[in-house]
């Protein structure tokens, strides 16, 4: 099958934000405690936390890390979690995934962390349960530089400089009926608003995400954003969209093609806050925060069968396949497609919980089949993104109809003087021959051509078991000003050229 591509240096979406290659840790299951903190583990540092799971995440680049949730945000004290000894922290009910929270990790912990692997904090503040009060005041303790109640009280807590997290979530999901202290679109659009008012009083220079629906299929979409931006739309810098996506349907073409909900969602979400902007006679444009997304779907009946109060059990533990893989790289070129609007992603999560890190309890820790496409968007896709015209034959599925066979990103960078190609081939059966005209990359040569592929759909890692990697051995290759890329059947590819 024959497909063409004209790549331009003059065709530039926009400058990427690193920041959309984020993640997420919440307190959920083994996120935490067994994932990035365990002090009984032989490779435990000084402070409790894996070092075994830091170099993993340290070798995906995540330059951001949302906290503390998620769903568990909404009922959370962020004072349980500060200060000493830490064996007198409170043992709490957590009423979101209905297990005993320890408290052993908390705001400083995990500021101490994320320095560990060179990532800054996103943070949340709790809209369910609470809400101006508690926000100012975790942001006093975490921003303030000192001479004040709370800053003085980070101190006394053995942190003298302020840990200066910039960005900041207004809740999380508040739409969603799940939600604790779940919301109508007024009544969160005003409370967002007047803690985002009393927040920038206390620091100025932090930016904040508006809650926007917690994915594309809620009943109040888009009205939900339009009535809460009515008020945030000022005090806001971005607003949130969360999607996971599945293959409960056992339906591989069709599945493949969920990036295009994808793609629809942030196009519409766009539209919605641009439609505010007008309506308001604003001259500040609303950038989005996708800072909830991936494939979800695997662990979701085993879950059910979870003992209540328990500590840390197994939860969200998806084992992702190789088809999975496929989807989040064109999760990720979708996001890149629109970079001039998305400037914050987060793959939810990191480690454990629908992640691309698993480990064992006192045991290994290793690559999920996920791992790879973001691994290599992360390391790569730094720079200009490049707005490919793309000509592709198409096929129609379950839900989707005129789906390209090829989903590509394409990214510039100029420093490196490198173009970086990532392609998905949603065709099940045929390689894509594609015709890529590169004219605007004189003298530029295939350096590196990453394919990830597997006979079979349903392959995946577990501890010791890789069965799912990519290899090097693609057989892209330039010829007269052309770029020929051949992508091998039902693949994900990385094409670089220098
Ligand atoms: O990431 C898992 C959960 O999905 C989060 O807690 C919640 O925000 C979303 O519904």
């Amino acid at each position: 099958v024959n497909a063409k591509m004209v790549v331009d240096k003059e065709f530039q979406i926009s400058e990427i934000d690193p920041r959309v290659y984020g993640s997420f840790i919440e307190h959920l299951g083994r996120a935490v405690y067994g994932g990035i903190f365990e002090p009984d583990h032989p490779t435990a540092d000084e402070n409790g936390f894996r070092q075994d799971v830091i170099d993993l995440v340290k070798e995906l680049q995540v330059p951001i890390v949302r906290y503390p949730g998620g769903n568990m945000v909404s009922a959370y004290n962020w004072e349980d979690g500060v200060g000493g000894p830490k064996e007198e922290r409170p043992k709490r009910l957590e009423l979101a995934w209905r297990v005993t929270e320890t408290n052993q990790v908390g705001t400083n912990e995990f500021v101490d962390w994320a320095k560990k692997v060179n990532a800054d904090v996103m943070m949340a503040v709790n809209l369910g349960t609470r809400g101006i009060d508690a926000a100012r005041n975790l942001l006093e303790y975490c921003n303030h530089p000192g001479g004040t109640y709370w800053s003085d009280l980070r101190k006394s807590h053995g942190y003298e400089d302020p840990h200066n997290i910039k960005t900041w979530c207004l809740g999380n999901e508040m739409d969603g009926p799940w939600q604790i202290g779940h919301k109508t679109a007024y009544e969160y659009g005003r409370l967002a608003a007047e803690t985002a008012k009393a927040m920038r009083l206390v620091d100025p220079t932090i930016e904040l995400v508006s809650c926007g629906s917690s994915n594309s299929q809620m009943p109040t979409f888009l009205q939900w954003e339009a009535e809460t931006l009515e008020h945030t739309y000022e005090v806001a810098d971005y607003i949130s969209l969360h999607q996971y996506y599945g293959n409960k349907a056992e339906d591989t073409a069709n599945f493949l093609a969920k990036s295009m909900d994808m793609e629809n969602f942030i196009e519409t979400v766009i539209a919605t806050c641009d439609y505010i902007k007008a309506k308001k006679r604003s001259k500040k444009k609303m950038n989005l925060s996708f800072d909830e997304w991936n494939v979800w779907f695997h662990s979701k009946e085993q879950d059910k069968k979870i003992e209540p109060w328990t500590v840390a059990p197994p939860q969200l533990e998806d084992v992702y396949t190789f088809e999975d893989a496929l989807l989040v790289g064109s999760m990720l070129h979708t996001m890149l497609r629109h970079s001039d609007r998305v400037k914050v992603a987060c793959m939810a999560q990191l480690v454990n919980v629908i992640a691309p890190i698993m480990t064992e309890n006192g045991g290994a820790a290793w690559k999920q089949t996920i791992f790879y496409p973001y691994y290599y968007t992360s390391v790569y896709g730094r720079g200009v993104a490049l707005n490919p015209v793309v000509s592709s034959p198409k096929y129609d599925s379950q839900d989707f109809t005129d789906v390209p066979y090829l989903d590509p990103a394409v990214v510039y960078n100029e420093a490196k003087e490198e173009l970086v190609i990532f392609a998905t081939n949603r065709h099940l059966e045929k390689p894509l021959e594609v015709d890529i005209d590169v004219r605007a990359f004189e003298g530029y040569d295939v350096v590196e051509h990453v394919v990830l592929e597997n006979e079979d759909a349903k392959a995946v890692n577990l501890a010791g078991q890789e069965n799912v990697k990519p290899h090097s051995n693609g057989e892209s290759y330039v010829e007269d000003g052309k770029l020929v890329g051949i992508f091998p059947k039902f693949s994900w590819n990385m094409i670089r050229l220098q």
